[in-house]
């Protein structure tokens, strides 16, 4: 069959969030509508090399569980890269011979935190002039950076928690004492730039925050310290570009100290997820509501989970956004769109045609 589009998902990439990026990945493979689309695999090792992984037939077959965990190893296969086409599409490029392989009709970029979720493949593909599942450089730039997306929230008049934002020329003018005395305790402290709770750490004592702020300065520049906001973990799916829609809402219930990497991903039993959340009309519209208001605040488009704190007084918090979700078996993400009506594949299709859509508004932009 012609005419299919072609798909390239990008996976696996530089951040420490590798390993869930190829458990995405697969979800998204499976979930793509193989009539209407051809799917050309694209794995990025560690070092941010890029793979053509001719072995998908493997990810379809659920049978062949442990083959496919070989086959989507992100360093496989020849090591390609793209040049713009005149068609707006992107052109594969072996590397070995200069070969000219296929063109890419759609980027999917399956890629979650830095080098990734950044802007940074974003500005890459929007350069070569191909279309791309998400938000934009903008979007995904300050959805990466929890400092800069929670002062675009309170410019909008959106609550988020207190916290203190440390850099390497401030960190000492904050003493373990000055913190305490502003958030109390326990406090939370993270990288600014990072996901999946890499580097995060509860904090009670002197001696966990001294631990604490060296292992978040490990993994970015800037590091969030927190107050503790004691509620439930709500969160929202928003889908679409200038008119998004919000699924049902979910909560998570950690059965860890808070939803750690391990309760995310290593411990089965981590977490658990309640879909619809157990919440009244009025709050869940109200809650609805601000994470439409987020998403076009924190300038994004086609998809984005908003991920909340309800206190006990009904207050509630924006605690972050995440650009790509993640969309692994245990993921909210599509589990809140299948429980609003929305399919696995048809929630790909429509983030394809969304970044289709997005691609096609911006090429009738005047640019000079
Ligand atoms: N200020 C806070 N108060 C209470 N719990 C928090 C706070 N910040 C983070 N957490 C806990 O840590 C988890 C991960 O934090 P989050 O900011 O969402 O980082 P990530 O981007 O890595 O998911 C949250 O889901 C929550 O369980
Ligand atoms: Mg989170």
């Amino acid at each position: 069959m012609e005419n299919k589009t072609r798909v390239g998902v990008l996976f696996g990439g530089k951040s420490t969030e590798h390993e869930v990026s190829i458990a995405s990945a697969k979800n998204v493979i499976r979930a793509i509508d193989k009539e209407k689309y051809d799917v050309v695999l694209i794995g990025m090792d560690k070092k941010g090399n890029w793979y053509l992984n001719e072995a998908y037939q493997d990810f379809l077959d659920k049978t062949a569980e442990g083959k496919m965990k070989e086959a989507i190893g992100a360093g496989f296969g020849e090591r390609v890269f793209i040049v713009p086409n005149e068609q707006a599409a992107g052109q594969l490029i072996r590397l070995s011979d200069g070969q000219q392989l296929e063109t890419i009709d759609v980027f999917y970029p399956v890629l979650h935190g830095p080098f990734g979720e950044d802007g940074t493949v974003q500005g890459m593909l929007k350069l070569l002039n191909v279309p791309y599942v998400g938000a934009d450089v903008l979007g995904t730039a300050v959805g990466m950076d929890k400092d800069i997306m929670k002062k675009l929230l309170i410019a909008e008049g959106i609550p988020v928690g207190d916290y203190i934002c440390l850099m390497h020329y401030n960190k000492d003018d904050f003493s373990y004492e000055n913190i305490v005395d502003r958030l109390g305790l326990p406090v939370f402290v993270k990288p600014s730039n990072a996901g999946s709770s890499v580097g995060i750490s509860k904090v009670r004592t002197k001696e966990e925050y001294e631990t604490a702020i060296e292992e978040a300065f490990k993994y970015d520049n800037k590091v969030l310290i927190e107050a503790f906001i004691d509620g439930r973990e709500i969160e929202c799916a928003v889908l679409g570009n200038e008119f998004p829609k919000a699924s049902v809402l979910g909560e998570i219930v950690p059965s860890h100290d808070f939803y750690s990497y391990d309760a995310k991903y290593l411990d089965d039993k981590g977490a658990a997820l309640m879909i619809p959340a157990p919440l009244d009309e009025a709050l869940t519209a109200r809650i609805r509501k601000i994470a439409v208001q987020a998403f076009q605040a924190l300038c994004h488009e086609g998809l984005g989970r908003v991920d909340f704190f309800l206190t006990k007084t009904n207050e509630i918090y924006i605690i972050e956004i995440n650009s790509m979700p993640g969309f692994t078996n245990i993921s909210m993400y599509p589990q809140l769109w299948a429980a609003t009506g929305v399919s696995q594949t048809e929630l790909v299709d429509k983030l394809i045609q969304l970044g289709i859509q997005r691609f096609e508004r911006d090429q009738n932009l005047q640019v000079e």
